[in-house]
């Protein structure tokens, strides 16, 4: 039988009989540990004594313990896996890991985007989509999301919608209002609100939900023929959503469901996977396209650019440590390899910049060289030293160009994966295109792609989300922001709203009624 410790164990050297079959325990720098249950006193009543060094090493390393959480995506899973390139794409692309039969080790890594670490995986948000290829040419990351659209088109706007989606200062408490404010002053949001508060708002699990690259990237082959491409995750567990109800139920029952679902059954052997599939769209074709084909917030009909097989996603190895294998993991959509590239989609390009920027803030200026982010090919570079550097190269000199050891191997002249672009520099929304409008995707998927039933549920969501602190002119807002969206539906939702708010339901201030559409504060942002 196993015997439990004693309570007042100072003394004794064994607790359990098994204790006998381990390895004794150091100090970290490997000598034998003086204990690891009793602090160093005078006399054993005494006070502790500074020179108990190994517990003041414990007590000061457990203080660091943290890194800080995500920005945003703060609450997340992993797991590894490899993804296998069936299709030829070989016209569309160079990319090593994406010519046909390569197969190439991954991480994936699934999160929540507004809450912080602890909050629940069920709460309606966008989930993102984070993969990391360790391919023969570096690694190259596609930190996605999944929905294949975004709230706002211009970088610039990032922090103030993260701001709008967490908590107030004063309070500490997220608000709705607050939420609304921003997504009705934003009118290109519509797209993507639309999509959040449908039935793919809430996924039944990380497994169950398909990731989408959502921007616009430039893929170039071999001839250097360039094409503008889209990526597409599409679940093979199939796709499926949550209701409300049973979402707020299964977030005071296991805030972690979803990182227990993708846990258990890559241990049961159940590997989730997905395949991927492009959009490409000819280089010059985007000249001309009805739509600015950079534009984050629009799809690009399927009709117009089918979808191309390019391979499968599989997720088979649980990590070993979360801190180190997820919590450190580091994405950035600035890791491309040679045939993928940027486009001049605003958003993407900001963020070329944001995230090894918030890595080497949140990890160390370091951390491409942890095991979780080191590529899987010799790095050359000349970048040095600073804290934790781990990967000392030789005395090389670590100036370019030299005339010893490494020198330059780089490129000069023509860059394969760029675009043309002239002009003064202005501080200005894109140039409009024929069906450059903020409501009309959003409404063909209220109308063309849900049923009436999706529909019911989708307005059912917006006013009860509405109806959760939505005051004043924020409301009348949203009001003509869903009828904008699509006339029937938004004037559904007003029904219900004000029908609650004079009931008692919180937030809602009827009277004032914004009718007209035309409402310059939800006009497209054209300056
Ligand atoms: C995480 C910035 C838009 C997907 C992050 C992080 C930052 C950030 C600072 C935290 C990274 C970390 O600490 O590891 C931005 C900026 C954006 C933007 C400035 C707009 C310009 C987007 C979009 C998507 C996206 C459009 C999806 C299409 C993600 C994902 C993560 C993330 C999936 C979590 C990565 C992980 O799992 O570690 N973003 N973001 N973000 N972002 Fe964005």
């Amino acid at each position: 039988m196993t015997e439990l410790p004693q309570p007042n164990d100072g003394t004794a050297t064994k607790t359990n009989p098994s204790e006998e079959a381990r390895l004794g325990s150091t100090t970290d720098t490997g000598a034998p540990a003086p204990s690891d249950r009793n602090s160093l006193t005078l006399g054993a009543d005494g006070p502790i004594l500074l020179h108990d060094v190994h517990f003041l090493n414990q007590m000061a390393h457990f203080n660091r313990e943290r890194v800080p959480e995500r920005n945003v995506h703060a609450k997340g899973s992993g797991a590894f896996g490899e993804f296998e390139t069936t299709g030829d794409v070989s016209a569309y692309t160079k990319a090593a890991l994406f010519q046909q039969g390569t197969r190439t080790e991954m991480l994936a890594r699934f999160s929540t985007v507004a809450g912080e670490q602890g909050s629940p995986d069920t709460w309606r948000d966008p989930r993102g989509f984070a993969l990391k290829f360790y391919t023969s040419e570096g690694n190259y990351d596609l930190v996605g999301n999944n929905t294949p659209v975004f709230f706002i088109r211009d970088t610039m706007k990032f922090p103030h919608f993260i701001r709008s989606q967490k908590r107030r200062g004063g309070s500490g408490l997220r608000d709705n209002n607050m939420q609304w404010d921003f997504w009705t002053l934003n009118p290109e949001s519509a797209h993507q609100v639309t999509y959040l508060m449908g039935d793919r708002g809430i996924p039944r699990s990380y497994r169950h939900m398909n990731g989408y690259g959502s921007h616009t990237y430039l893929w170039v082959n071999e001839a250097g023929d360039k094409h503008w491409v889209k990526y597409h995750f599409h679940s093979n567990q199939g796709v499926e959503g949550l209701t409300d109800d049973d979402a707020t139920r299964i977030a005071g029952e296991d805030a972690d469901f979803h990182r227990r679902d993708l846990n258990d059954a890559i241990a049961r052997g159940d590997h989730p996977s997905w395949t991927l599939s492009i959009q490409a769209m000819p280089y010059e074709d985007a000249r001309t396209y009805h739509l600015n084909p950079f534009d984050l917030t629009k799809i690009w009909p399927h009709g117009d650019y089918p979808l191309i097989e390019v391979g499968t996603m599989t997720l088979n190895r649980n990590p070993e440590n979360f801190f180190a294998e997820i919590e450190q993991a580091a994405f950035e959509p600035s890791a491309t390899v040679p045939g993928i590239g940027f486009s001049p989609d605003k958003m993407l390009l900001g963020r070329a910049f944001s995230y090894a920027d918030t890595h080497r803030y949140r990890i160390g200026p370091n951390y491409l060289q942890l095991p979780v982010n080191r590529p899987r090919v010799e790095v050359n570079t000349y970048t040095q030293d600073g804290p934790m550097a781990y990967e000392h190269r030789s005395d090389d000199p670590v100036y370019a160009p030299n005339t010893f050891g490494r020198g330059y191997a780089d490129q000069v002249g023509e860059v394969d994966d760029g675009w043309e672009a002239d002009g003064a520099m202005v501080r200005q929304a894109y140039t409009l295109r024929e069906d450059d409008d903020d409501w009309s995707q959003a409404g063909a998927l209220v109308r063309e792609v849900w049923d009436d039933d999706q529909r019911a549920t989708f307005v059912k969501t917006v006013s009860g989300h509405l109806l959760g602190g939505v005051e004043g002119d924020v409301l009348e807002r949203a009001f003509v922001y869903w009828k904008s969206v699509d006339a029937d539906t938004g004037k559904q939702i007003e029904e219900i709203v004000r029908a609650g708010a004079d009931h008692g339901g919180p937030g809602a201030q009827p009277g004032n009624a914004a009718e007209d559409a035309s409402d310059p504060v939800v006009e497209r942002d054209t300056h």
